[in-house]
């Protein structure tokens, strides 16, 4: 009998965030001019980020695949072409090894892995992890430290704040499992924080998103909650708990948080929202990936399927009306961010190509959802893609919604690197296809910074 594993056998070992397309890059680089098959769009002038856990090698494998350290790939478009691609590690505290909490329980909310969003708001752009403070990152992928909003936030801060295209307003909030429980704010168009209120969640769960209307913020409290012994193994410290009540919670904009009116909805769990709006009789319509259950304690799946969902709420309801949307499973929806809070149409979001729906998140379709006539058209990459997020950027100021540019990255197992992809969001036909000189890992969030 012998201790040494063959490579094959090592890796399979490996939780499946070490392994694949999910495995991390432990290079820093940049390649110039980049070969297009197309063309890049003349009206994209800026910067393609995304962010996504890659934790160096040295440190250990994460306890799990959303503990790892965060590093941002960007892609620079203009004048019809793709000037460079680079990765870069966001240089957070948490990659030089300083802990959160100390053994005292202190949590300094300065360390943070930055791994998940990467969001444009004002003159700054924010890498994003749902435990910490953001950081600040320069269009070149530099990091610039973390920011408190002149020692205003005293939470932690989502890595899903939402835009009001109206207002400019970056409306968020912070969870912990330690009181508060959740804190919602408000940062104005100039990067002012301007609100703070504490919702009064009924327990400590994990919130992931959120979601704003012209009038109205909508929180989920959904039963996945702090499980202590999952805190002391090391690894997401939250667990499905069939007795905990499935609640949205709906706060008038402006308004004190003790106004918060408290919906019923079924037993669920949903990481991320498509958008949310209000009917003219003042009925709030809220459309997510929903999940059944998420981390059942006694269940060894990472993550079971999720659907496109509409949650509809009448106006003086304590229960939300829900619907299914597709049998087809999806994650990652994003939508044309013009209009974020309103009344919209489309939804694009990547699609598990297998029916059954059991590759859990291993998506190679782009699904293109019109939500008005409930029409499902899709873009399929092949059987050996591997694909993230797609992001919407609109054609130029004026353009209606969907006609825009849908643009991410797709891995090619058979090449073993990856590809930057711009379709057209009404056709999803391909406009250009940039070729990169590496594989993109897996990863989770991503935004178009035009004109920085
Ligand atoms: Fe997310």
């Amino acid at each position: 009998m012998t201790l040494e594993m063959d490579a094959p056998q090592a890796e399979r070992k490996l939780p499946f965030y070490m392994r694949g397309n999910y495995a991390p890059v432990q290079d820093e680089i940049e390649s110039f001019d980049l070969k297009v098959e197309g063309r890049v769009p003349d009206g994209l002038d800026g910067v393609y980020l995304r962010n996504g856990p890659n934790p160096p090698a040295g440190k250990g494998v994460p306890g799990h695949w959303f503990m790892g350290d965060g590093m941002l790939h960007g892609l620079r478009l203009g004048g019809g072409k793709a000037h460079w691609y680079r990765n870069r590690w966001v240089r957070t505290r948490a990659l030089e090894g300083a802990r959160m909490r100390d053994e005292f329980g202190t949590t300094d909310r300065t360390v943070g892995v930055a791994n998940t969003h990467v969001v444009p708001h004002g003159t700054s752009i924010y890498a994003l992890v749902e435990s910490s403070f953001p950081t600040r990152v320069s269009p070149d992928l530099e990091t610039l430290g973390t920011t408190n909003f002149g020692g205003k936030l005293d939470s932690a801060f989502t890595a899903h704040p939402h835009i009001c295209p109206e207002t400019g307003e970056m409306h968020a909030f912070g969870y912990d499992w330690k009181a508060p429980l959740l804190v919602y704010f408000v940062i104005d168009k100039d990067g002012n924080y301007i609100q703070r209120e504490e919702i009064a969640v009924t327990g400590p769960t994990m919130i992931h998103d959120f979601a704003i209307t012209r009038h109205h913020a909508i929180f989920m409290d959904l039963p996945v909650v702090f499980d202590i012994e999952r805190a002391m193994a090391g690894t997401m410290p939250y667990a499905f708990d069939d007795a905990y009540p499935a609640r949205l919670g709906i706060l008038e904009r402006g308004r004190p948080a003790s106004e918060t009116r408290w919906i019923s909805v079924k037993q669920n769990y949903v990481f991320h929202v498509s958008n949310a709006y209000e009917e003219p009789d003042g009925t709030i319509v809220l459309d997510v990936a929903r999940y059944n259950e998420l981390w059942r304690r006694d269940s060894g799946k990472n993550f079971d399927p999720a659907f496109l969902h509409r949650w509809t709420v009448k106006p003086g309801a304590t229960v939300a009306t829900e619907s299914r949307i597709d049998h087809r499973a999806i994650e990652f929806p994003r939508i044309d961010e013009r209009l974020t809070g309103l009344p919209y149409r489309y939804a694009y979001a990547p699609m598990n190509p297998d029916e059954t729906a059991e590759r859990e998140l291993d998506f190679s379709q782009l699904a293109r959802y019109d939500l008005k006539t409930g029409v499902r058209t899709h873009r399929d990459f092949g059987v050996q893609a591997m694909m993230s997020e797609f992001v919407h950027a609109p054609k130029h100021a004026e353009a209606a919604e969907d006609d825009g540019w849908l643009m991410g990255f797709v891995y090619d197992k058979a090449r073993d690197t990856s590809d930057f992809w711009i379709l057209d969001a009404a056709t999803l036909e391909t406009q250009a296809r940039v070729l990169l000189p590496r594989r993109v890992p897996q990863g989770f969030h991503g935004s178009w910074c035009p004109g920085v």
